[in-house]
Parts: structure tokens; C-alpha cells; sequence
């Protein structure tokens, strides 16, 4: 199902756990007077993550929405639960995933195919899960980069909106990399949510 243009300037909420680097790019891409789409949102299932912070200064909604490891399913289904209904409540038409570190149900996926994104730092489909960087630079690869792609049922898997590429260099280490990626990352996910609510892919 096609859900984008709208017609409208959507209404979008970014999930992220942590620093929340890419939210800020975000913020700064989709301001409250973008016709294309504004962040209205920001859900963290981290208290102290540093996305909540950056989403207050820019002056948007954050909530932090607890997510119980000890509980295992249950402490995951009370997050969706509490996610969902704040999504319906603030009329939410985009969920951007930007370092949000857990995986989603099967179920709330679905609800949300063709209206949830997520940013990986590899070129998909190398290199998924955790410590893409480093699965780079242990396979000897002289390329890699970031991808932002529609959210599936499966990890970092989906299809594809967009790919930034960047060189990996003599010397380089997990750290250096990751640098190089983010700056890739915070051009390709305002452009890859461009594309999408203009209903371009
Ligand atoms: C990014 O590298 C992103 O690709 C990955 O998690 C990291 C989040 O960084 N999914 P930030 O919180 O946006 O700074």
C-alpha cells in the first residue's frame, strides 16, 4: 500500500536510544515550518538517553517509555502498547528508528510497514546487528558506508531507500570509521525521508 505523498506536511516521530546524533540532523531537516514533514516526537526507552535532551531544546515532545528486560516479552509488549497509543494520540504518519538499540514485534512492524525507517551504519545487507564498523574492519573491506531502509519484521533487513558509501582507510580504527559513517548517516537519512513523503520510492 502506498502511503506517501500525503498532501499534507507529516507528522513524524523519531525512536532513538541514545546520543541521538542523527535525531539532531533530523530536527534540523524537518523543522516545524517544513511542508514536507515536521518531528513532533521523540520516544526514548532510555531515561537518561541523550536524544530526550537534544528533542526538548529543539523544543519537541520527548517521552521516555520504559522497556523491562527482566519482564522479557511482557516488558516488550507493554512498550508497544504505551508507544502505540502515544503514536495515535499525536496522529504520527513516519517513525524514524535512529540508533534505537531493541527489536521491534513482528506485529508492530506490520502495523506500521511502509511508514517505519531505520538507519544502519554498513551497506546493507553486509554487515547487520551490532558493531557493523567493526564486522567491517574485520573483513578486510576497503568500502563501506550506511544505509537507511524500510523496518521489516527482521533485523536491519527490508527494502532498501538509499546507500552512502564511504572509504574505509589504512589505520583506521572502530572509531575513526564510525566518525567518517556518521557524517554520511546525517545527509542520508533527512535525504531518505525526503524521498519517501514525497512518495519517491
Ligand atoms: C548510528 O550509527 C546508527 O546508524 C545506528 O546507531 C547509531 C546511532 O547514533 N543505528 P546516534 O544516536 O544517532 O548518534
Amino acid at each position: 500500500m502506498r502511503h506517501f505523498p500525503l498532501g499534507r506536511p507529516a507528522r513524524i516521530a523519531v525512536m532513538a536510544s541514545g546520543r541521538g546524533s542523527n535525531l539532531e540532523a533530523l530536527l534540523k531537516a524537518f523543522p516545524p515550518d517544513n511542508p514536507l514533514g515536521r518531528i513532533v516526537l521523540v520516544i526514548s526507552d532510555r531515561r537518561e538517553a541523550l536524544a530526550l535532551q537534544k528533542a526538548l531544546e529543539a523544543g519537541v515532545e520527548a517521552a521516555y517509555v520504559p522497556w523491562s528486560r527482566r519482564q522479557g516479552a511482557a516488558g516488550r509488549e507493554r512498550f508497544e502498547r504505551l508507544t502505540e497509543q502515544l503514536l495515535m494520540d499525536r496522529r504520527i504518519d513516519l517513525i524514524l528508528l535512529a540508533g534505537f538499540m531493541r527489536l521491534l514485534s513482528p506485529e508492530f512492524v506490520q502495523a506500521w510497514e511502509g511508514r517505519i525507517l531505520n538507519i544502519h551504519p554498513s551497506l546493507l545487507p553486509q554487515f547487520p546487528g551490532l558493531f557493523a564498523q567493526r564486522q567491517a574492519l574485520e573483513a578486510g573491506v576497503s568500502e563501506t558506508g550506511c544505509t537507511v531502509h524500510f523496518v521489516d519484521a527482521g533485523m536491519d533487513t527490508g527494502p532498501i531507500v538509499l546507500q552512502r558509501r564511504v572509504p574505509v582507510l589504512p589505520g583506521d580504527t572502530v572509531e575513526t570509521l564510525a566518525e567518517r559513517i556518521l557524517e554520511q548517516e546525517h545527509l542520508a537519512y533527512p535525504e531518505a525521508v525526503r524521498k519517501v513523503l514525497s512518495g519517491e520510492v
